[in-house]
């Protein structure tokens, strides 16, 4: 078929379309320039904000900012797991309103470009699939699977039905003008070959015979089928071009920033070079590009995935964690979209004319038959400046620049001239003090007794607990026979205990013996320590910790964790392998299971007043207090730097992990000025990656909220600060 011929059958199937049994006339399309609505072609500039990772409370803040940043368009994927936490019950409540999230971007008056996934990847927990997925019989994810599908067929249809139902796509007058089904399926449809080459056609099929009236994307992947858009991901798209001529070129996540991991650097992507990324992107013909994050927010609670990614998922976004603006990224994007609207009607009238104005310098100029024109000047040297010569006139174009011209003579903007002052972000002590702090000891001792699951052998941990607890103990008991020669000399017997991740503290005969951690880069860790043992009977707890669910990689859905096999050492027979005796098993921790975290559970219990003189030695401990909201307006957030590694909880509101795991490796700076331009630089090594944890303003009460606090390896909670946080942007 002619290439001319397919768009216009594309447009047809798009004008028309049947939802339910109303016949209704699309307002949204696309062809070869750009996304068309309402006729319109349109320049769209997007930015992702996730409506879990921000509070109801803040959305229409954040959005306003956005608006106020000339974003036309706000991103979000749709998170599975949240919404159906067991197979049909759902939960659209709160944090998960995904519908009044909709509604308020569509009342602030921008686009909404629906993710739907229902694979979101995202670093959130198990990339947004429900657990139990996981132990559905003949199940396997992401590829031409029975069970699968159908089970991915039946959300994607509950979500786009609520949305119809909502009257929320911009077919019917609502805001969404674009969906996404699956997210970055291409490396892995290569590596499944046939099966995978099936599915990204099903997935395809099935997303269009929805009927939303508003056009589908597939992003990173390059065979998504007609009519579905393939688009680009990544810190630069310059080079991407869509896989057939009738397609227009969109960029659906250009990374503002990169998202941190407990033990790793803070990122950040300098606004130089992601301004650039964008003018060079649009300058090459593309017409819609998002921001991936535009406020990164809080992995709150468990929904961290990775594992390890850090309960902050900050980004280095224009607006940060805390719902504040970031400068100078915020300011000049802002100007960047300004300059870039300023050519919209020349840049989707045509295409751009390239000619070189040097070595390194090229023009690419838009210029519309009604007389409109726009031009982009580029210098792409690294480190040398430029001066060319266009239409006559000279421009000076810093290394690794661009420069815009809305009407091809006044340079309004160039991507390397940044206006703005870096915010001075301060994290002040508030007038809120957290007293009279109380412990409990989560038991050790008496776990074998309670337990209600033996094995012999270790189970994995995930299909144990399917993840309804980070914890799960593996208790087992060693008779020591008194003829043991350790036991009158002084070598004394050792442990080893592998575990496929994530991390593992070891209890010999109640006392703590130590702790192993599995990295971002190896998930497994094995520990090895000194095994108290004596004669008789010796009780060995092993308490496994997951730090998140894994979110990416090749049927991640089958990665194990938790203990895989434990050695006594140095015992007259030599090595004792404990991995096939009979193990009893713990789901969670005591005080999970008594509720200690809410306000009504926290009761259940006798807690201890906390003080340096009584404290007792034990490892795993509950700590609670009381404190009054602090006055003011600004965002809140608890310093966790006097603690280990746990999780906490405010008025039983899950904020999330915190580890003080201090960030390694060798960090580059992020100096613009030198000749190497990396697309993001690393900061904060030495130091923890995560100390200050967001604290939601609307979470408290003024007086009486609670704080409860589960830690692992031990700390001071009479140092836990709540601090305001507060940012300057000097001025110029
Ligand atoms: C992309 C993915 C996103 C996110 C991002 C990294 O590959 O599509 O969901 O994981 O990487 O932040």
């Amino acid at each position: 078929m002619e290439t001319n011929s397919v768009s216009k059958l594309l447009l047809l199937v798009f004008t028309v379309l049947f939802v339910g049994s109303e016949l209704i006339h699309c307002s949204v399309t696309y062809d070869r320039k750009a996304i068309i609505i309402n006729g319109q072609r349109r320049i769209l500039i997007s930015g992702s904000i996730h409506y879990p990772r921000s509070t109801p409370e803040m959305w229409e803040d954040l959005i306003g900012k956005a608006k106020d940043g000339g974003l036309d368009v706000i991103d979000t994927y749709v998170f599975w797991n949240v919404h159906e936490p067991s197979p049909g019950n759902y939960n659209f409540e709160g944090r998960y309103d995904l519908v009044r999230f909709i509604k308020t971007v569509q009342r602030v008056g921008l686009y909404v470009h629906l993710r739907i996934g229902p694979y979101v990847c995202a670093e959130w927990n198990f990339g947004g699939f429900p657990v139990w997925l996981n132990y559905v019989p003949g199940i396997s994810f992401r590829t031409d699977n029975g069970p699968f599908k159908a089970a991915m067929q039946g959300f994607t249809q509950k979500i786009v039905q609520m949305m119809k139902n909502e009257k929320l796509f911009q077919s019917q007058g609502g805001p969404i003008i674009l969906s996404q089904i699956e997210n970055e399926y291409g490396p892995e449809s290569r590596q499944l070959g046939a099966d995978g080459h099936a599915y990204t056609n099903w997935a395809a099929k099935m997303a269009v015979g929805l009927g939303t009236g508003v056009p589908w994307v597939m992003c990173k992947q390059d065979d998504a089928p007609d009519p579905v858009i393939n688009t680009c991901n990544g810190f630069y798209c310059d080079y991407f071009s869509p896989n057939k001529p009738y397609k227009p070129n969109l960029w659906t996540e250009s990374w503002s920033g990169w998202f941190t991991e407990f033990g790793g650097p803070i990122y950040q992507r300098p606004v130089q070079d992601l301004a650039f990324a964008v003018a060079r992107f649009v300058q090459k013909g593309g017409s819609l590009f998002n921001y991936y994050m535009y406020h990164g927010g809080t992995n709150f609670g468990r929904s961290a995935g990775g594992p390890f990614i850090t309960t902050s998922y900050d980004y280095d976004a224009p607006i940060d964690e805390y719902g504040l603006i970031r400068e100078p990224k915020y300011g000049h994007l802002k100007d960047l979209h300004k300059a870039i609207k300023q050519c919209e009607h020349a840049l989707v009238s045509s295409d751009p004319t390239v000619t070189s104005l040097g070595t390194y310098e090229q023009a690419h100029v838009f210029s519309s038959k009604n007389g409109a024109c726009a031009a982009f000047l580029a210098n792409y040297h690294s480190n040398s400046a430029a001066r060319v010569k266009f239409n006559n006139r000279n421009y000076d174009l810093p290394p690794w620049s661009i420069s815009i011209l809305p009407d091809c003579r006044t340079d309004v903007f160039n991507t390397a001239r940044v206006r703005f002052q870096t915010s001075q972000i301060q994290m002040l002590p508030s007038n809120s003090r957290l007293l009279s702090w109380e412990t409990y000891d989560e038991d050790v001792s008496s776990l074998a007794e309670s337990s209600k699951i033996t094995a012999s052998g270790l189970l994995e941990q995930i299909s144990t607990t399917r993840d309804t607890s980070d914890y799960l103990w593996y208790i087992t008991s060693v008779d020591i026979s008194s003829s043991e020669s350790f036991l009158r000399g002084r070598n004394k017997p050792s442990i080893t205990v592998h575990s496929a991740g994530h991390a593992v503290h070891v209890f010999i005969n109640g006392q703590f013996s130590g702790s192993a951690f599995g990295t971002s880069k190896d998930r497994s860790c094995t520990f090895n320590g000194p095994a108290n043992l004596r004669a008789g009977t010796n009780k060995i707890a092993l308490l496994s910790v997951a730090v998140g669910l894994p979110n990416v990689g090749f049927h991640f859905e089958t990665w194990k964790a938790g203990i895989t096999g434990v050695l006594l050492n140095g015992l007259d027979h030599g090595q004792k392998d404990l991995t096939w005796q009979k193990w009893s098993y713990q789901i969670g921790l005591r005080g999970e299971a008594m509720n200690l975290v809410a306000p009504n559970g926290v009761s259940s219990v006798d807690w201890e007043k906390d003080s340096l003189a009584v404290r007792s030695q034990s490892q795993l401990k509950w700590h609670k207090a009381y404190f009054n909201a602090p006055e003011g307006v600004e965002p809140l957030a608890l310093d966790l730097s006097s603690m280990g590694k746990g999780q906490v909880w405010i008025n039983g509101q899950s904020i999330g992990r915190y580890w003080m795991v201090y960030a390694k490796g060798s960090c580059s700076s992020c100096n613009y000025a030198g000749t190497y331009r990396p697309a993001k630089c690393q900061l904060g090594c030495g130091q923890p990656t995560q100390r200050w944890y967001h604290v939601p303003r609307s979470w408290l009460r003024p007086t009486k909220n609670l704080i409860v606090v589960f830690e692992e390896l031990g700390g001071n909670p009479w140092k836990i600060a709540l601090v305001k946080r507060t940012t300057h942007t000097p001025a110029n």
